[in-house]
């Protein structure tokens, strides 16, 4: 059903509403409910003028649409207990007016990622942990149009000729969809949820990801201008240490974002934000990362943020950091900071299949200056646990130096919360203690390691 209301505030929960209360005994998914949902759903859509509806603000919409199920109810005799009657009104409100089940995971804040397995199987990411929740969809159609909802708001239709599509919610959640026949199981959402209040490294450090010293020697290298790349896995937390650090950037200085989903929040008065651009309904008009950043390099950045680097504007990214866009900083996936460099390896190649391994590695070696990795542990938190200085090229190899790193104590203990130290393994060199003494933070950074 593609009822609902089509401006730009459709889908914005009017304000967070709790879980619809539910007695003791009362299951959404008994057969008899939801016969009885369906009876004055299908009822309501036959009687709503939906061309009233969409002039409506959402709180009146609401209103509407619940005098109406009652109605509804009376003439029809349908007969619910007060549970069963508060939880149709929220469910058909939601179903008509915004993203239907999902509502109700929409208005909770603790929500890191919202994961759509079809119809019956709606998982949730809280405090690093999955887990399954009791929301449904009516079927595979009901999904569909949720996020045929979605999408609409990207200008882009689902089918089978164009079954992906990233889209954005109007918070700011970033959003991607894969529908069949590309996804065997059936259509498949997955919402990673915009966080409107800014982490800052201090929450960070509350948050025991990292120790405060260790918070000192990033913010610090930051302030310098060196050239960072976090690397990570999935969800271990690289955006948020990015945009963490970019509050270390002197509000004198020209930053310029490359995201692919804005999420990047950065407080100086001087940011440009740029956002790619996927192809549209005819697959025109696509605006990739690699033309976006070769485009940045034409507007006098200082800094360029490249939220992840994922393909061959990795090449664009090293050159811009090697003419002296210093304090460049972006993310990518990898497990190690010796596997991040092997990643850049093969992702300029991508692009420059003809260039000379040696070539990138010295491109490499002299662009970036430090890689810091971040990972989610076992339990669910999320921890820097290596950070790396590049400090050149040996026998034909990229040279890391770490810093400092996290060792797990308890690593036979599966259930057990993470628990280790981190060790303090050497000490500032290269050009990263160079920007750091250009800039009287060199003592700074060698006390904070001495307190690791
Ligand atoms: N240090 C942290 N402690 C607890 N939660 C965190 C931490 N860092 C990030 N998170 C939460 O984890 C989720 C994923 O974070 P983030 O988007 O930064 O990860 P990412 O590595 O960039 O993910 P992706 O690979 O999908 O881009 C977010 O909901 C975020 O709020
Ligand atoms: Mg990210």
């Amino acid at each position: 059903m593609t009822f609902g209301r089509k401006d730009s505030t459709a889908g914005t929960p009017a304000q967070p509403r709790p879980e619809a209360p539910r007695a003791p005994g009362f299951d959404p998914a008994n057969p008899a409910y939801r016969e009885k949902s369906m009876a004055v759903f299908d009822r309501l859509i036959s009687t709503v003028d939906a061309g009233a509806l969409l002039n409506l603000p959402v709180t009146e919409g609401r209103q509407f649409i619940q005098a109406e199920i009652r109605k509804i109810l009376r003439q029809d005799r349908i007969v619910l207990s007060a549970a069963a009657e508060a939880f149709m009104l929220d469910e058909i409100c939601d179903e008509m007016l915004g993203y239907g089940p999902l509502e109700r995971l929409l208005a909770r804040d603790d929500i890191a990622d919202i994961m759509v397995n079809g119809p019956d199987n709606v998982f949730i990411e809280t405090g690093g942990r999955i887990e399954k929740t009791d929301i449904r969809f009516r079927d595979e159609r009901h999904l569909m149009n949720v996020c045929q909802r979605i999408v609409s708001r990207v200008g882009r239709r689902i089918d089978e000729s164009s079954p992906i599509c990233d889209a954005r919610l109007a918070d700011g959640s970033r959003v991607n969809v894969i529908a069949p026949p590309l996804s065997l199981r059936g259509v498949t959402l997955t919402i990673r949820r915009f966080r409107r209040d800014k982490v800052t490294l201090d929450d960070l450090v509350r948050w025991e990801s990292l120790p405060a010293p260790a918070a000192t020697v990033l913010s610090s290298l930051a302030r310098a201008g060196c050239n960072i790349l976090i690397s990570g896995g999935t969800g271990s937390g690289k955006t948020t240490l990015l945009n963490a650090l970019t509050a270390f950037i002197d509000v004198g200085e020209r930053i310029i974002t490359c995201e692919d989903t804005a999420e990047l929040q950065l407080q100086q008065p001087h940011v440009i934000s740029l956002e790619t651009r996927p192809p549209n309904l005819e697959g025109e008009g696509t605006v990739s990362m690699r033309d976006l950043v070769k485009n940045c390099l034409r507007m006098r950045p200082d800094r360029i943020i490249v939220g992840e680097v994922r393909g061959p504007e990795a090449f664009d990214l090293l050159q811009a950091m090697n003419t002296g866009h210093d304090g460049s900083m972006g993310t990518l996936h990898a497990n190690s900071p010796r596997e991040a460099l092997s990643r850049l390896e093969s992702m300029v190649t991508m692009g420059y299949p003809s260039l000379k391994t040696a070539t990138i590695r010295e491109m490499i070696s002299s662009a970036v200056d430090v890689i810091v990795q971040a990972s989610r542990m076992r339990d669910g938190s999320r921890k820097i646990v290596d950070v790396a200085l590049v400090v050149g090229m040996e026998d034909g190899r990229v040279t890391l130096q770490r810093l400092f790193r996290f060792d797990v104590d308890n690593r036979g203990d599966p259930d057990a919360r993470v628990r280790g130290q981190y060790i303090r393994v050497n000490g500032l060199t290269g050009v990263a203690r160079q920007k750091a003494a250009y800039f009287g933070l060199e003592a700074r950074i060698d006390a904070a390691l001495d307190q690791l």
